[in-house]
């Protein structure tokens, strides 16, 4: 069970779960229906088993659905005994919450099963467990945000913060003004060399939106539709170049990361129309908060334009951070007349912030503390722990995203609570969330992988009491719901579990070495070309393999497989080869994990790189008989917005026409040892071969690139290193 209870108590015996039983709820208890059609979806979806819902009735022998009074919201109790099972709740969330944990009682399997009896009594520990979806950077099919919202029920968590505009792309249908979708909705993105022909895009209409809420409504989930303001509007001032602070042409729906430039300008036109857009999302949107974003609203346009600065004077403001403030504040005032709540991202916290406010801390927890101290209630959702774009592991399994690792363990560890707030003000933390940016998860199963099963963890912290919660026991758990995840076919990322090879040449071969992230369970490996299974032999030290040979491997909880299988061929040429990701990068700048296909490029592997300075070290390479270095190298668009950091990168130093590859050997401010040209082409390329002088021992070979330009940014996509 994920998240674990805070009660359970196992009593003796079991109920037989089979296909004649009913799911009885009361008449005229359409929400207990509702709880109960769920349980049967559930149960026919991951096991085949067919329960009937039926209306009134007896309950023995049962599953019943039944209302109790004084329990919290979402708070329910579940009661397995022989005879039948209740589960009971003042509250449909509740209802829905104990129908969940009895689906995650079943053992995996199909058909009928035994459910240990047992009494359980649960509630939350916080009323805010949430996940933010970016579907403005990427864009995600309705149907695909139905699917999450399904598993968020099923990790009873509660909360979809919908990030629906930014600068590269206006989500949201709003009839008023057709334009934020017609325009806004559409990118032409990033390439290098010839604009590419084809355009990004996509946005939800209003029925999409209205069937989307319809049925989070059936998951006990709430939308928290996020409208960012004034920045991260460049999509928007693109379709209506009013709404902006330059005077200047339009600009275009962004196709570059990071923090743009583009603010709304403070006009009361301006505000009207976003108002208008506000009163349409209230529509849209029956839950209780507005997120307004309000977030890395760098000022330089306003401080730059004569307009924004008359009207400032005009509102009798005098500083940039003032002016936001009381362009929240319109905002705030006008949800709030519409029983809405505000939300925005912690830069909106000032002394004359509303009270009614509520601000999610992303700049660590620091700006949950302030908040909490000055009386706001506030979310969790702090970079980097909370921020899922992070990878999980440095594992080449791992999609494109940033460099940084955080783990599921670092995520499972996040400690919610503040010591220096006093019990008063904890009661203003009102949960935690995490942040899955999309920017370089272009597709919705990298969403999945991304988000899950860190999901999870947030759901336990969000979920769960301390006094029962246990890393240890999370994993078994989680080893144990894999079924569940694959049964609905989700794409939950392996990396806690799977297997990190790695190869060592030796003089009669290869050593192999295996281990997991989480140290757990058994590896178990062949070396025949089969596949490995539960009777393989369990990795207990390194494997020598002769060349020619193959190792297999996976690991395994319980005596299920866990892991997909890793397998390698021993051969010198994948003994010399490292792939960019298998390298140490030189600085930790901005590390990211590129996709050149992203750019248009022929197919080339995830590459990772420091976009503030390009470099790699392929660690310890043997000299003694000199070497010859190849290298495939692809080139990605700079598309990268970083303010005046642009500066700092080194460019412009290349010797011949487009630069070359430079390589040094021991450290990376040696003259180089050798330097390839880069050809014309712009595509994935393999460079001619280099020789490597002969010196004696071991030596770091770092490997960047001398550019012209920033634009294109090459990146090495491996490095082969051979006599
Ligand atoms: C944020 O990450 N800009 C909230």
């Amino acid at each position: 069970m994920i998240p674990i209870p805070a009660e359970a108590i196992l009593d003796g015996g079991s109920f037989r779960m089979h296909p004649g039983l009913r799911l009885r709820v009361a008449a005229g208890d359409p929400d207990a229906a509702v709880a109960a059609r769920y349980l049967s979806g559930l149960l026919a979806r991951s096991r085949g088993l067919s329960l009937a819902v039926q209306t009134g009735g007896p309950s023995a022998g049962t599953i019943a659905f039944e209302r109790r009074s004084g329990l919290g919201p979402e708070a329910y109790r579940l009661e397995v005994l022989p005879r039948g099972i209740t589960i009971s709740a003042t509250g449909f969330a509740g209802l829905l919450y104990g129908a969940v944990t009895l689906w995650e009682l079943l053992p995996p399997g199909r058909g009928e099963a035994y459910v240990p009896a047992q009494r359980i009594r649960d509630q939350p520990a916080y009323p805010w467990r949430g996940l933010m979806l970016d579907s403005a950077r990427h864009f995600q099919s309705p149907a695909f945000v139905k699917s999450m919202i399904d598993w968020m029920a099923w990790h009873k968590l509660n909360v979809l913060h919908w990030h629906l505009t930014d600068d590269q792309g206006w989500r949201l249908e709003i009839r008023k003004y057709p334009r934020l979708t017609a325009i806004g909705a559409w990118r032409t993105p990033a390439s290098v060399g010839a604009p590419s022909a084809t355009r990004y895009g996509g946005f939800y209409t209003q029925r999409e939106v209205q069937d989307i809420v319809a049925f989070a409504a059936t998951r006990n989930v709430t939308i928290v539709p996020e409208i960012d303001m004034p920045g991260h509007a460049q999509a928007a001032i693109a379709a209506y170049p009013a709404l902006g602070s330059t005077d200047g042409a339009a600009p275009p729906v962004s196709a570059r990361w990071g923090v743009h430039t583009y603010l709304f300008n403070p006009d009361e036109a301006t505000l009207s129309f976003l108002e208008d857009v506000l009163a349409e999302v209230v529509e849209l949107f029956p839950g209780p908060y507005v997120h307004v974003g309000g977030d890395e609203a760098v000022k330089d346009q306003w401080r730059a334009s004569p307009r924004v600065l008359a009207r400032a004077r005009q509102l009798g403001i005098d500083d940039m951070e003032a002016l936001q403030g009381y362009f929240t504040d319109r905002m705030g005032r006008f949800l709030a007349a519409r029983g809405r709540r505000l939300v925005g991202w912690d830069e909106i916290l000032r002394p004359d912030l509303n009270k009614n406010a509520v601000v999610m801390s992303w700049r660590g927890t620091s700006g949950a503390r302030a908040a909490a101290i000055a009386g706001y209630d506030t979310v969790l959702s702090p970079w980097p722990t909370l921020y899922f774009d992070n990878r999980q592991s440095t594992l080449p399994s791992e999609p494109p995203g940033r460099t940084s690792v955080i783990s599921l363990e670092a995520v499972y560890r996040f400690e919610m609570r503040d010591a220096a707030l006093d019990a008063a003000q904890q009661r203003h933390v009102l949960g935690v969330q995490a942040n899955v940016w999309t920017e370089h998860i272009r597709t919705e199963e990298r969403v999945e992988w991304m988000t899950l099963p860190r999901a999870a963890a947030v759901a336990e912290l969000g979920w769960s009491p301390p006094s029962r919660r246990s890393w240890p026991d999370f994993l078994a758990r989680l080893a144990a719901s894999l079924p569940r995840y694959h049964a609905f076919g989700i794409h939950v990322a392996d990396s806690v579990f799977a297997v990190d090879g790695r190869l060592k040449a030796t003089a009669a071969g290869a050593e192999v070495s295996l281990t997991n992230q989480a140290h757990v369970g058994d590896i178990r490996y062949t070396t025949d070309g089969h596949e490995p299974s539960n009777g393989s032999a369990v990795y207990s030290a390194p494997l020598a393999l002769a060349p020619g040979g193959e190792v297999r491997a996976a690991t395994f909880v319980g005596g299920a497989q866990v892991s997909a299988t890793w397998s390698r061929h021993i051969d010198r040429a994948a003994l010399a080869r490292r792939s960019s990701r298998e390298l140490d990068l030189c600085s930790d700048g901005l590390g990211l994990l590129l996709e050149p296909r992203d750019a248009g490029g022929d197919p080339a592997g995830i590459v990772a790189l420091d976009i503030m300075n390009p470099c790699w070290i392929y660690r310890a390479v043997d000299l003694s008989h000199g070497g010859r270095l190849t290298a495939a190298v692809a080139a990605l668009p700079f598309n990268f917005e970083i303010g005046a950091d642009v500066n700092k990168i080194r460019v412009g130093d290349a010797r011949t026409a487009n630069g070359e590859l430079e390589v040094r050997l021991d450290a990376c401010d040696a003259a180089p040892a050798a330097t390839v040209a880069l050809g014309a082409a712009r595509g994935p390329a393999t460079l001619p071969a280099v020789a490597l002088p002969q010196l004696p021992g071991r030596h770091d070979v770092c490997l960047r690139f001398a550019r012209p330009a920033l634009e294109p940014m090459w990146a090495l996509d491996w490095v082969e290193i051979g006599e």
